[in-house]
Order: C-alpha cells, then sequence, then structure tokens
C-alpha cells in the first residue's frame, strides 16, 4: 500500500496485526482482509500490546492505526460473540485490554481508513486524534440491529463530537455514513483519494511527531480529559454489552449474520 517501514518493531509477532516502527511513528496495521479484518481477540490482544508498549519507546512520537485497502476493520469477530455467549457470556478480556489501552493512550493517535469501518472499527476512531479516510470509506455501527448496544465509550464521546441527534442515527439506528459524511460528523477530518490514505497518514503523524512532545501530550490530555471517565464509561457499557450478547436477539442477528451466503 506504499507505505515505507523502515525498522520492524520486532518483539510484537502476530500475521494479522503487524506493527512497525517508522522512525518516531508506530503503524499498527490490521492484516486480516480475508475477513475484512474481522477482530479476533488475539488480534485485540496484540493492538493493546502495541498501543501500551509505545509508551516505553523513547523514540516514539504518534501510533498510527491503519487496515487493508479493502476494508479497514468490519468489527468484532462475530464467530468470537457467539463463543463467549456458549462459554457463559463474557466480554473478552483482550476486547476490554485493548480499549482501556485506546482510553489511557498518552500518543496522538491517527487513523488511516479504507473501505468499511464497522462496530469497533468506528468506535475507535472516536480515541483517534487524526482521522484520513478514502473517499470510498464506510463508517457504521450496527450494535443495536444486532441486539448489542454501543461499547468504546462511544455513547460518552459520540454525542460530544456530533450532537445528539447525529450519535442517536449512528449508534442506535445503525446509520452508515459516507466519508464526507463522517467529516461532517466530526469522526474524519481528511477524506483523500484511497491510494494516498496511508502516505497522508504517515505525514500527519510526522508532523505531531515533530511538534514539542511534552506539549502535545498535555495539550491532548487537556482536550480529552481525564480518561478514568472514558474507562468508566467502557466499562459500564461493557456489563450491558455482556449482557445484551446472550439475548435472543443477539443470537437470531448473529446466525443471520453467517446464513446470509446460504
Ligand atoms: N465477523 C466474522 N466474520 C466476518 C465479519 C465479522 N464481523 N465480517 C466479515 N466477515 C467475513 C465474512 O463472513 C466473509 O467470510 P467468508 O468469505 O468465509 O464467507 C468474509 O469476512 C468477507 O466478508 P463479506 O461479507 O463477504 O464481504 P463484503 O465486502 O460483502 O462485506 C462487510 C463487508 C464488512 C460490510 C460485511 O462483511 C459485514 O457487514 N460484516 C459484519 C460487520 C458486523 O456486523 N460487525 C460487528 C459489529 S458489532
Amino acid at each position: 500500500m506504499g507505505v515505507m517501514m523502515t525498522a520492524p518493531a520486532g518483539n510484537i509477532a502476530m500475521p494479522d496485526i503487524l506493527t512497525t516502527d517508522d522512525g518516531p511513528v508506530r503503524v499498527i496495521r490490521m492484516n486480516r482482509p480475508e475477513k475484512k479484518n474481522a477482530l479476533t481477540l488475539a488480534m485485540y490482544d496484540a493492538m493493546a500490546e502495541a498501543i501500551e508498549k509505545a509508551a516505553g519507546v523513547a523514540s516514539l512520537r504518534c501510533i498510527v492505526i491503519a487496515g487493508h485497502e479493502s476494508a479497514f476493520c468490519a468489527g468484532n469477530d462475530l464467530n468470537d460473540f457467539v463463543a463467549m455467549t456458549q462459554g457463559g457470556g463474557g466480554l473478552g478480556e483482550p476486547i476490554l485490554r485493548f480499549l482501556h489501552a485506546l482510553a489511557r493512550c498518552d500518543m496522538p493517535l491517527v487513523a488511516a481508513v479504507n473501505g468499511a469501518a464497522v462496530g469497533v472499527g468506528t468506535t475507535l476512531l472516536l480515541h483517534c486524534d487524526q482521522v484520513i479516510a478514502g473517499e470510498s470509506a464506510s463508517f457504521s455501527t450496527p450494535f443495536v440491529g444486532l441486539g448489542l448496544v454501543p461499547e468504546a465509550a462511544s455513547s460518552l464521546i459520540a454525542p460530544r463530537l456530533m450532537g445528539h441527534a447525529r450519535a442517536f442515527s449512528l449508534l442506535v439506528m445503525g446509520k452508515r455514513l459516507s466519508a464526507t459524511e463522517a467529516k461532517e460528523a466530526g469522526i474524519v477530518n481528511a477524506v483523500v483519494p484511497p491510494a494516498s490514505v496511508d502516505e497522508e497518514a504517515l505525514t500527519y503523524a510526522r508532523a505531531i511527531a515533530a511538534l514539542p512532545a511534552e506539549g502535545v501530550r498535555i495539550a491532548r490530555r487537556l482536550m480529552r480529559g481525564a480518561p478514568d471517565d472514558i474507562v468508566a464509561r467502557i466499562d459500564e457499557e461493557a456489563d450491558a454489552f455482556k449482557a445484551r450478547l446472550g439475548s435472543a436477539e443477539a443470537q437470531a442477528a448473529f446466525a443471520a449474520f453467517f446464513n446470509r451466503k446460504r
């Protein structure tokens, strides 16, 4: 996809998540295109680790979260949701670990979005400071239609960002946004040709990395508020989410997805 990587991060090896350090920028790339980058528990763990460990690498200043040209992320792997309900109904620990890592991350986050961003693929963007989208990218959170509820503190951040009515149509009514609509809603801040998304995101990340790091960190913290409030909402949503996973509505929606091509 035209992204030049110079030094592999080395310590994080997982084929579905590629983590590469390019000077002051860590690129975390979701790499499961055959499943549209649906996130497995192992992928959540690898992404959480890549975010958590970035804090300990003195040369890093910014993190880019990227996907594949065919899809940014199709949300949680629905097979895992089914398995979770059969295994007692808990929300997987790696999911919470990843969401907490996003909320507590003290480094600017930039996202490079091409194709579909579904579910957590969209809600993770609410934790990013700059979101670069390809012209054909789309954004949706079909939680309620799946019998579930919004997660990743989206119930807190989205209404602040775009106002209650627009957040309601996204999070509750499942309205899918085009790249332009996502820009109007404040999720995305630049829409570019699909082939330029990764390079553009790196350009933004390098520009942020060139600023005085401590000033960036303090300004970002002031703008985002205390991570504890975000983490508390993530946990509150997760309790509701867990309860909904086992519901008849959710089970029927998962079955419908996997039977849709038959
Ligand atoms: N969980 C598990 N598998 C998924 C998935 C998910 N969230 N999203 C896509 N896949 C799989 C499909 O089952 C398919 O697998 P197969 O080739 O073995 O049949 C493969 O990825 C490709 O998906 P497909 O639906 O054929 O691609 P598409 O381009 O027509 O549509 C999406 C792409 C993302 C719009 C569509 O796959 C989709 O809606 N996925 C579900 C999104 C979702 O509800 N996520 C949960 C949010 S909480």
